[in-house]
């Protein structure tokens, strides 16, 4: 029973044709559903956080440019994920097209992998989130206590000094928070977004749509009348010349701030995970993957331009540009700067439900091919949800968000993500040699050379970040290996089966 068994995608198929027994998901998404889901896990921290650090820092007006080059690494990612989204219409996404293609080993590690993406990344955006909500809640004059609106621990790469005194502020590594108690919105927001997870993924994704709706109307909003107060000088320069340091400005800052904006476009793969509870999954899976992506691949481009062009770059390193562009018209639009905040608030909330739909989906898939605990399967008798393991992962990402700090996270979400990309698209390549004739509802176009150019831009991308992340990373790795090779590699049902054959 080797590492490289590989799951037919005959079997894939009939566990997908949704035999109905009490352990199937249940089929309530249309294409509309399915886009709004991916919209929903999409408009996030991204856009209306990192946008601002990432222009002022690295790539000046030309962060524009680093969103078209971040999003067409995406796009033909995304195509690649529509080629198996529609053929292999299972659970587990990216995890189940690694199975199918690469390998139970490979399996293995993008089923690990997607933590990172899903998982960390609802602790991550939930921890956004609570700074948002506890700004709103200022300002309309309640003052939450510190000690609960803080996680109790720090991480910090390098020792942080004040820059007055030069005191240290937070040592490298852990520290204590004195008189943090921890996050608690971030740990309320997670717990209310898993119990509506649990009670249906009809509910989840009408509560989805009511949200994207009123985001995706703030966001039109500030290109809209943004666009007419814009100061074409904001401007010029458009790219600033590099300063001599590597992603400071110049193409190097694009590269790197296409990196940083990355995470900004993570969650239309998320589409993918809810596959088996697609009605027409060959038809909608593609739809609701480059739909979504293709939306708010426009609307960021435009939102990157307005906020360029109303606010020099340079004043937006803040964590909330958005805001800080749209007080630069003046009084005009001070009523738009009032309603951003709850764009944000509404956003990251149903990014966090997406995470937290994803992730327990990619556990389902893996615990009924054996890989995890059976009980990681389990589906609710009336909710027809995968209600264990969604509880289960709600409980380690509100621990995470409540306790941890957001910054030694979010990097390691990005590489994690465009590492599943990469495999992805070479998992196309792959089945296009070795299966050429399968029936493939969604074919991506321009094979090789849109899945070589989606290794090639992602993999930039993951080259791009800094070493700590990587070295995070290959630590993930080496944990998931331990796992793999003392549990779930004893308990596959495929090799027991081949064992038995
Ligand atoms: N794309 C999501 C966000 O920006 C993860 O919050």
């Amino acid at each position: 029973m080797g590492l490289w068994t590989k799951k037919s995608i005959a079997v894939l198929q009939a566990e997908a044709a949704g035999e109905t027994t009490e352990h199937t998901l249940r089929r309530a998404l249309g294409a509309l559903n399915l886009t709004t889901l991916g919209i929903g896990a999409i408009i996030g921290a991204g856009i209306f956080v990192l946008t601002g650090t990432a222009a002022a820092r690295y790539a000046g007006p030309a962060i524009v440019i680093s969103f078209i080059v971040s999003g067409l690494g995406c796009l033909f990612a995304g195509l690649c994920y529509a080629e198996f989204a529609s053929m292999i219409p299972v659970a587990g996404s990216a995890y189940t097209y690694g199975y199918a293609t690469l390998g139970e080993f490979i399996a293995w590690i993008i089923g690990w992998d997607l933590i990172l993406e899903y998982l960390f990344g609802a602790s991550t955006v939930a921890v956004g989130w609570s700074g948002y909500f506890d700004a709103f809640m200022q300002q309309i004059g309640v003052h939450l206590p510190k000690s609960f609106t803080s996680a109790p621990y720090f991480y910090a790469d390098a020792p942080e000094l004040d820059p007055v005194t030069q005191a240290v502020i937070h040592p490298a590594g852990f520290s204590h928070v004195p008189g943090a108690v921890m996050n608690l919105p971030a740990v309320v927001l997670i717990a209310l977004m898993s119990t509506l997870l649990v009670i249906g993924i009809k509910e989840s994704a009408r509560f989805n749509n009511f949200i994207v709706i009123l985001k995706v109307t703030i966001v039109l909003l500030v290109i809209g009348f943004g666009f007419m107060y814009v100061n074409q000088a904001n401007w010029h320069p458009f790219l600033p010349a590099n300063t001599g340091q590597y992603g400071h400005y110049g193409w190097s800052g694009i590269v790197r701030g296409a990196a940083v904006v990355f995470f900004a476009y993570i969650g239309f793969d998320a589409v993918s995970t809810a596959a088996q509870e697609a009605k027409n999954p060959q038809k909608d899976m593609p739809i609701g993957i480059l739909g979504s992506l293709a939306i708010c691949t426009v609307l960021y481009i435009l939102m990157a331009l307005v906020m360029t062009g109303l606010a020099s770059y340079r004043d937006l390193d803040v964590p909330h540009p958005v805001f800080v562009a749209i007080e630069k018209a003046g009084p005009a639009l001070a009523w738009l700067a009032s309603v951003i905040n709850i764009g944000a608030i509404a956003g990251l909330a149903s990014v966090v439900l997406v995470m937290l739909m994803g992730q327990p989906r990619v556990f389902y898939s893996m615990a009924r091919d054996g890989l995890l605990p059976s009980v990681f399967g389990k589906v609710h008798p009336k909710f027809k949800t995968p209600y264990v393991t969604t509880i289960l992962t709600g409980i380690v990402a509100a621990v995470m968000a409540g306790l941890f700090p957001i910054g030694l996270l979010g990097e390691l979400v990005s590489i994690g993500t465009l590492l599943a990309f990469v495999i992805v698209c070479a998992g196309i390549i792959a089945l296009r040699y070795k299966s050429p004739n399968l029936a493939r509802p969604f074919r991506t176009p321009l094979v090789p050379l849109v899945p070589i150019l989606g290794i090639l831009i992602c993999g930039y991308m993951m080259y791009s970040l800094p070493a700590a992340t990587w070295e995070r990373l290959i630590y993930w790795m080496i944990l998931g290996l331990v796992i793999y090779f003392t549990y779930s590699r004893r308990h596959s049902k495929l090799a027991r089966a081949e064992g038995s054959a």
